[in-house]
């Protein structure tokens, strides 16, 4: 596989593979500072980023490379040239793209006509990057055998809900998504894409409403913003009031297994999604995870530009 595109597309044995990696990164960040020697590699974001970014320049950097960061209006892109003209020129230049945007046609048409490997650092669908980082703190805590234990996602029904679903399938998990019903519950296509996975893997795969009985006995309980990159302003009044009741709080977290643990991508809202107690608490695994944001990018961009990823294909 010559991209990460999309979280469906990597096969179990990659995400060991680059769990693996990550974890040698993680002890040795400057393991392999010959990887990218001489080479460069492109960052496109049209939308905010801290973690990822900051990930990203740091593992081409420590992989020996030199990274090129380009915002959404420095591109050719945003005055009409063409997103398969935009490719070839990048693939000229550098040795890899990391972009983040909005549409997932847009960074799948990049991977189409680049001739170097693109990886999505988030669209408004998906963010395969980040369950990299969260799956290696995952094994971290809980090791390989998770058989019997339940990952939860509770919110808004977004990227990271899909990708928290695909993963989850993907690594043969119970996962189990609640959102309010309706408007703001995960894409049909992401679920069906999950219980796909699923139905080789032996995950199992529930899509929810209710936040109590998706936290009961979860060994995870995972949240997002509720409010992402792209949402319309004009929906925050009745978007916040239909995901009111889905905050992670203390109550919450009390009907989970005793050894569980609180995670999130990444920025939160302190008194929105989740409470300070929680975030701040001892259960909290959040610098973790965002530590590992840099080890699994390394560890990808890695393998990717060897030619070591073989998809789930
Ligand atoms: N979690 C995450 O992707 O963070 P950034 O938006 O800061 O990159
Ligand atoms: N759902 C969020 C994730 C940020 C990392 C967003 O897309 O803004």
């Amino acid at each position: 596989m010559k991209d990460l595109l999309r979280t469906e597309h990597l096969s179990r044995s990659d995400v060991d593979l680059i769990l693996d990696t990550g974890a040698e990164f993680a002890q040795n960040p400057f393991r392999s500072t010959d990887a990218l020697a001489n080479q460069t590699v492109a960052i496109y974001m049209t939308k905010a980023s801290t973690r990822t970014r900051l990930a990203s320049e740091t593992a081409v950097a420590h992989l020996g490379g030199t990274p090129i960061f380009l915002r959404g209006d420095d591109l050719q892109i945003g005055r009409g040239e063409t997103i398969a003209d935009t490719a070839k020129i990048i693939s000229g230049f550098a040795s890899a793209l990391i972009v983040r945007t909005f549409a997932q046609s847009d960074v799948d048409e990049l991977g189409a006509h680049a001739q170097i490997p693109v990886l999505n650092g988030l669209t408004d669908s998906d963010h395969p990057t980040q369950l990299l980082a969260d799956w290696l703190t995952i094994r971290e805590v809980f090791g390989s055998d998770i058989s019997g234990r339940k990952f939860t996602y509770i919110g808004d029904g977004n990227n990271m809900a899909h990708a928290w679903l695909t993963m989850g399938a993907i690594m043969g998990a119970h996962v189990v998504v609640a959102t309010p019903p309706g408007k703001w519950a995960p894409d049909d296509s992401a679920i069906k894409v999950a219980k796909k996975i699923a139905e080789k893997s032996g995950a199992k795969i529930e899509v929810l409403t209710d936040p109590e009985v998706a936290a009961k006995s979860a060994s995870v309980l995972y949240t997002d913003v509720w409010m992402s990159m792209g949402d319309p302003e004009s929906l925050r009044v009745e978007k916040l009031k239909a995901l009111a009741p889905y905050a992670i709080t203390s109550e919450l977290m009390s009907l989970t297994e005793p050894d569980s643990i609180f995670m999130h991508c990444l920025p939160a809202h302190r008194g929105e999604e989740v409470s300070a107690e929680v975030i701040d608490g001892p259960k909290s695994l959040i610098w973790r995870e965002a530590f590992h944001r840099r080890t699994t990018i390394q560890a990808i961009l890695y393998h990717l530009v060897r030619g070591e990823i073989q998809g789930s294909k």
